[in-house]
């Protein structure tokens, strides 16, 4: 007999053929044992009820709330449940009316935060979760990483996950893009969670710094906390607050990233303070251009044409001298710097920092203003100075004093490596995207990263736009002190 090698098509009897090769091996089915009936149905049965008690238990408000409004109909007729829901809507509405901060906090937002996890997370968690990869298939069974719990907020929803053991959060973070779209944000990120092994994914629904901050109000005297001054917004509706006392701040961005409008919302912040003399702001304009407006308003200013000699490079010697002095006269005395009219708080505000350090063409000033910044960069903190610096460029070889300035913020910027130049190593795979910030001036300018004492991960924010005019009302309201001065 001869035999022809042929590939089996779908109609080949595969036993047949075997047969009827005398050389193929033997072949052996396992026995096949059929379940009794009874035991399937049991089985199912089971599995019935504790999916109940589970919904049950997950559910049990809204459970508990429906059957007691059941049982009241039941007993006493339906006239009196409607009656109690009406009288429930009065009540949460009145609170709403009283109270609406409250309200929010213990009944609006835990119930939206309910409503999402149900109509939006739970609903597509496992098609989306394996589409993006985020599960495993192990001897047939699938393995889902879990949803533990769903808190909104007024712009983003928090969703705790149990990640599969095993997992990292960076195969999360890989994937953010298809979380994103998945489950309908704009964007997605991932947070360190309540305990190892969890972590939160970051919903942002909707970009709550899309639109212009108007420049906040001139805060009252009393208000005025060098720790905590309100510059802008963050992300998430809270104010953004900037630390002055202690610290320096250097903030990066390119051309028309809205620097100047950090440094004006600073000072604004600031101005109850400056007019009392407990806070003074020397202020060294290179360009001539953003700072020159409220020139009234600083104790001392320095520009480039001013003094071809070096008008704010001795502006800035002139502060280290008396930072020295100061440093001097506390040793020994006192440890933590508290504002006075004798010793107040000096805010040196270096705009266009790289010119300084890297453009300047004399090269004997450069390295002035740079012994100049690094004395008070590493020194001043604890003696009531602070040094705000702005540049456009934050690589290393425009301004090796980067490391100085312990507080960073990183605005638009142009390439995307500069983003943990800025923020630090890992910034930018922890969401600091200060690269894809949009270049048209409504919708991004002003927009940064920061990283905030609390956590290492960045926060997004947005500096408020203080206006030309409301620069001029600033000085307006300083001038009387000036002219009596
Ligand atoms: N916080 C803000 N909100 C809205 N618009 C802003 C904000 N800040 C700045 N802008 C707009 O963007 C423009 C550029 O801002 P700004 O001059 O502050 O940029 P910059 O970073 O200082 O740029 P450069 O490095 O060229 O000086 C402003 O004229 C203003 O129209
Ligand atoms: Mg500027």
């Amino acid at each position: 007999m001869a035999w022809e090698f042929r590939k089996l098509g779908p109609g080949d009897n595969v036993a047949v053929e075997a047969q009827r090769d005398p050389f193929a091996a033997p072949k052996w089915a396992p026995p096949v044992w059929h379940m009794p009936e009874g035991l399937v149905l049991l089985v199912n049965l089971v599995r019935a009820l504790v999916r109940t008690v589970v919904f049950l238990v997950r559910n049990i408000v809204p459970v508990s709330a429906v059957a007691g409004l059941g049982w009241l109909g039941v007993r006493f007729g339906w006239l009196v449940p409607v009656l109690v829901l009406a009288l429930v809507a009065v009540g949460l509405s009145v609170w709403a009316g009283v109270d609406r901060p409250s309200f929010v906090r213990w009944i609006a937002r835990p119930a939206r935060a309910r409503w999402r996890l149900v109509a939006v997370y739970r609903r597509d968690w496992q098609p989306v979760l394996v589409t993006a990869g985020l599960t495993k298939v192990h001897k047939g069974r699938e393995y889902l990483p879990s949803l533990v719990r769903v808190r909104c907020g007024p712009t983003s929803d928090r969703v705790l996950v149990r990640m599969l053991k095993g997992q990292a959060p960076d195969a999360w973070e890989r994937v953010a893009v298809n979380l994103a779209h998945g489950f309908g944000a704009t964007l997605v990120r991932v947070r360190d969670g309540d305990r190892p092994g969890r972590i939160w994914l970051e919903f942002v629904r909707k970009d709550a710094l899309s639109v212009p901050i108007p420049a906040l109000p001139v805060p009252d005297g009393s208000a005025v906390d060098l720790s905590a001054l309100p510059v802008g917004r963050c992300e998430d509706g809270a104010p953004w607050r900037l630390r002055l006392l202690g610290t320096h701040v250097l903030i990066a961005g390119a051309t028309g990233a809205g620097k100047g409008s950090v440094i004006w919302s600073t000072i604004r912040a600031l101005l109850p303070w400056m007019l009392s003399g407990l806070v003074e702001v020397w202020a060294v304009d290179p360009k001539r251009m953003e700072l020159s407006f409220g020139r009234a308003l600083f104790e001392r200013y320095g520009r480039y044409s001013d003094d071809p000699k070096g008008g704010m490079v001795e502006l800035l010697e002139a502060a280290a001298v008396d930072m020295n002095a100061r440093a001097e006269q506390f040793a020994g005395v006192t440890r933590s710097f508290t504002p006075s009219h004798e010793h107040p708080f000096r805010v040196v505000v270096v705009d266009e920092l790289a010119f300084l350090t890297a453009y300047c063409p004399e090269r004997d000033l450069r390295k002035r203003a740079e012994s100049a910044l690094a004395v008070l960069t590493s020194q001043g903190r604890s003696v009531g100075y602070c040094v705000i610096g702005a540049q456009q460029d934050a690589r290393k070889e425009v301004n090796n004093l980067r490391n100085l300035f312990p507080d960073r913020i990183a605005l638009r910027l142009d390439e995307d490596e500069q983003v943990d130049m800025v923020l630090g190593d890992g910034a930018r795979d922890r969401g600091a995207l200060a690269d894809q910030i949009s270049s048209i001036p409504e919708i991004g300018a002003g927009v940064g990263f920061v990283r905030l004492e609390a956590s290492p991960d960045p926060v997004r924010v947005r500096a408020a736009y203080v206006s030309d005019s409301d620069i001029r009302d600033m000085v307006a309201l300083g001038l009387p002190d000036v002219e009596a001065a």
